[in-house]
């Protein structure tokens, strides 16, 4: 084992994943699970190398060859890394950096080469794959009945599974509930991602699961309607209503709201309060209400500048409002986490709130961190003013 400069080391990194041999490679930042693979693979007969880079929440792959590589691998070394792993078809170069950021390099011959798995798309492992015919997906017109999806719906397929995806790695939520898991889609729109949901959690998982679709579209959905009667399916409904009117017929599951505009959100993350709903996925665009506020009101101190240019405005807009819902549901004793969600046609905002109910602890430093935000800014999110009761006097 060898102690370098920082420079060697990535000089030897960065030779190691350029040469032709390549058989992956593995590089590690910070403390968390920040991660990048690296792997030859083959397009179009053109050897290339595929970087994924894993930020703790989503996976960014990109393909590269020649110059491109190096620069891109460089840029990747720039950021401290911990640990860089090389293997090529005879040896493996281990790159270590101790906790005072000097090196420590390590290269091993190989016994036997080992070849590289040069498919381009390794299978990715989705909830509803393609390949198997699934009659939920042929009959919403994804799905052909040899079990291809068709080219012009690939997008919507990969919502759903996505949607899937990011419901069901949410810790408990496919613990079996007591009764039928009632699903609310407020804002339901064509409720393709709730449908799927539905039908992942019935059918695949065997879990027993009702779900509501509300939205004040007459039209839509009576669309809906004529959906779920296509799915043969006594455990979808839809109503025709405002969110705030809807009244649940017992204990909320899980509150979806996918793109439901503006205040529309607010309005099903009450009823998830209101109802103390046990998950919540909320995906908001538009964020009107809020904006107007800020507009007419000057922050306090430093913040001031940030109001100068629209687009800048518009987008801290955004920020604050979706952060201060998330504070208000912290506040009320839910676990949330906000993270990028694949985005809909619609917008090209692309959040998701992901909230679970837990046992509440002491909120009080959050409700110090609430106001001053509120204050800061000179703003009052319409969440805090249809919030239920107990919720507005936790929040003062
Ligand atoms: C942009 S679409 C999103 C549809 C669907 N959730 C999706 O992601 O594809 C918003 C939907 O919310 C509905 N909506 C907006 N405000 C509403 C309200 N206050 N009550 C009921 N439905 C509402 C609209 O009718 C529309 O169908």
């Amino acid at each position: 084992m060898a102690e370098i400069s920082v420079e060697s080391a990535t000089a030897q990194a960065i030779e190691a994943i350029q040469s032709p041999e390549l058989v992956s490679a593995v590089l590690k930042r910070g403390t968390g699970t920040e991660k990048i693979t690296l792997r030859p693979v083959e397009i179009k007969g053109q050897r290339m190398v595929q970087v994924s880079a894993f930020d703790g929440r989503k996976t960014d792959v990109k393909n590269y060859i020649g110059e491109p590589l190096v620069v891109a691998v460089s840029e990747l070394l720039m950021v401290p890394y911990r640990s860089v792993f090389v293997a090529t078809l005879n040896e493996e170069v281990h790159i270590q950096v101790s906790k005072k950021g000097k090196p420590l390099v390590t290269r091993k011959r190989k016994q036997a080469a080992a070849l590289p798995q040069l498919d381009h798309n390794r299978t990715i492992q989705r909830p509803l794959p393609e390949g198997t015919p699934d009659l939920f997906l042929q009959r919403i017109g994804l799905m052909t009945a040899d079990g291809r999806i068709k080219a012009d719906r690939q997008r919507k397929f990969q919502q759903i599974n996505e949607f899937i995806r990011v419901a069901c790695e949410t810790a408990e939520f496919t613990a079996l509930p007591n009764g039928p898991m009632l699903i609310v889609d407020f804002g339901c729109g064509n409720a393709y991602l709730t449908f799927g949901l539905h039908h992942y959690l019935n059918e695949r998982l065997n879990i027993p699961c009702e779900l509501i679709g509300v939205d004040r579209n007459a039209d839509s959905v009576e669309r809906d309607r004529a959906k779920a009667a296509e799915l043969e399916s006594d455990s979808i409904h839809f109503e025709v209503a405002s969110i705030g009117d809807f009244i649940p017929p017992r204990q909320l599951d899980v509150v979806v709201a996918l793109h439901a505009c503006d205040t529309a959100t607010d309005e099903a993350l009450a009823q998830a309060l209101r109802h103390e709903s046990r998950f919540i996925f909320s995906s908001p665009c538009c964020h009107h209400h809020l904006q107007v506020q800020l507009a007419a009101v000057k922050p306090r101190g430093g913040h001031a500048s940030l109001m100068r240019d629209g687009i800048i405005r518009e987008r801290l807009g955004d920020l604050i409002t979706d952060e201060l819902r998330a504070m208000i549901l912290r506040i009320a004793g839910y676990k949330v986490d906000i993270i990028e969600f694949t985005s809909l046609e619609h917008t090209a905002r692309n959040l998701l709130i992901r909230a679970r109910r837990v046992k509440r602890e002491d909120v009080s430093d959050l409700v110090a961190d609430y106001q001053a935000l509120k204050r800061d800014f000179g703003v009052t999110p319409y969440l805090e003013t249809i919030s239920p009761p107990w919720v507005q006097a936790l929040l003062s």
